[in-house]
């Protein structure tokens, strides 16, 4: 996963990689070598492998034999494979070939060099706004694009975004991938868990999705990457499951109070229960992490090459007119975010204080509001 390549293993050793697919490597000996197996989830094991032709490293995906026993799931992967080798998108990982050799259907794609969100968050933590920001839009391009061609990636969560060492670009796996429903013949909780923990509550109810089902998943991971912690733990799955249809998600700010707040508000929205809360699409998205983000970074405090300049009382008019515009838009942007549909009252006086700092309204004219509009709460 984060490792470099290795160099090719000495072929007078007999090859224990993926001994269970040994068949598969037999019959994809002309085109493919294995060299080490990458990691596994509940759909599949990936492996490193070199492209001999090419002389290139793929990384190729395989259906487990026990879920390959079963014939629906076996053309569900590879047709699903396919639905994904058909995007083409700078942050989506491209799907070079997708087969069935020995009973064994598998995809090669490219090797991303790298590692996962997922890695990235418990080796270091959360991550600095920016950052996060950067990654979660690039996401929500991917998703957009796939969106608009009837294509919903279903299993959004930091695992399936990789981080390539380099161009630093966020590039989506395992796209459209099937993935097994859950049921009570599927005994890896944990491998459940990594995926229960970013499903929407219509996927759970089994509902017929669309995009904004892996919106809903795409917030999980921000507030992930941003407060290092998951919005809903539970004690086993099923209390987790209940948890995404039936409990509102702790606002943000309360869990990672250093997250600037329309951030926070941003990645708010996505967990909306009801898919109208939500944004529309994964341009939208976008779009609102860009907005967020740029009235986030801190005010500059010094006017720098000004400083020294004088103004007309003209001028000086239309400077003071402006701030106040910006300001009142801000103030606009703050006021719907508490009051509009996906509003997530009730609020303390910090959260109404940091919604104020945010539109450069000093705390010490909301102590004063707060006494004036009702001073029974106030002591
Ligand atoms: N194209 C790729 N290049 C490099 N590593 C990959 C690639 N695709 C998947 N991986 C790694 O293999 C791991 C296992 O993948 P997968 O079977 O999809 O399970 P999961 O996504 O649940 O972790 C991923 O977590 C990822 O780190
Ligand atoms: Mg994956």
């Amino acid at each position: 996963m984060t490792s470099t390549p290795t160099t090719p293993r000495d072929p007078l050793m007999p090859s224990t990689i993926g001994a269970e697919f040994s068949d598969l490597w037999t019959a994809l000996a002309s085109q493919y070598a294995v060299e080490r197996e990458l990691g596994r989830g509940g759909m599949g094991v990936v492996f490193l492998a070199r492209d001999v032709r090419l002389d290139r490293f793929v990384a190729i995906k395989v259906l487990p034999p026990h879920l390959a026993a079963d014939t629906e799931l076996r053309e569900l992967f590879l047709r699903e494979a396919r639905t994904a080798g058909r995007l083409s998108h700078p942050n989506i990982v491209a799907v070079f070939r997708a087969d069935e050799l020995a009973g064994h259907p598998f995809f090669a794609m490219p090797f991303i060099e790298g590692e996962n969100l997922g890695e990235r968050v418990s080796a270091r933590g959360p991550l600095a706004a920016a950052d996060a920001v950067r990654w979660l839009r690039e996401v929500a391009w991917a998703l957009a694009y796939a969106h608009a061609r009837g294509v919903v990636h279903r299993d959004v969560k930091p695992e399936n975004i990789m981080i390539e060492r380099g161009s630093d670009r966020a590039i989506v796996t395992d796209f459209g991938i099937a993935r097994v429903e859950f049921g009570p013949t599927l005994a890896q909780d944990a491998l459940i868990v990594g995926t229960a923990s970013y499903m929407s509550p219509e996927q759970i109810n089994g509902e017929p999705l669309d995009g904004r089902s892996d919106l809903y998943s795409l917030g999980v991971v921000g507030f992930l990457l941003l407060s290092g912690r998951l919005p809903f733990g539970g004690a086993n799955v099923s209390v987790l499951l209940h948890a995404h249809i039936s409990r509102p998600a702790p606002p943000l700010a309360s869990v990672a109070p250093t997250v600037p707040a329309p951030i926070a508000g941003v990645i708010d929205r996505c967990l909306a229960k009801e898919r109208d809360g939500r944004y529309p699409t994964g341009e939208s998205l976008a779009d609102a992490l860009e907005k967020a983000l740029r009235i986030s970074e801190p005010l500059p405090t010094r006017t720098g090459e000004f400083d020294a300049r004088t103004l007309s009382s003209h001028e000086a008019m239309l400077v003071l007119q402006r701030a106040a515009a910006l300001q009142q838009a801000a103030l606009q942007d703050v006021s719907s975010r508490l009051t509009g549909k996906t509003a997530l009252g009730p609020y303390t006086v910090r959260d109404l204080e940091s919604a104020a700092t945010d539109v450069g309204i000093p705390v010490r004219l909301v102590t004063r509001a707060l006494a004036e509009v009702m001073p029974a709460n106030v002591r």
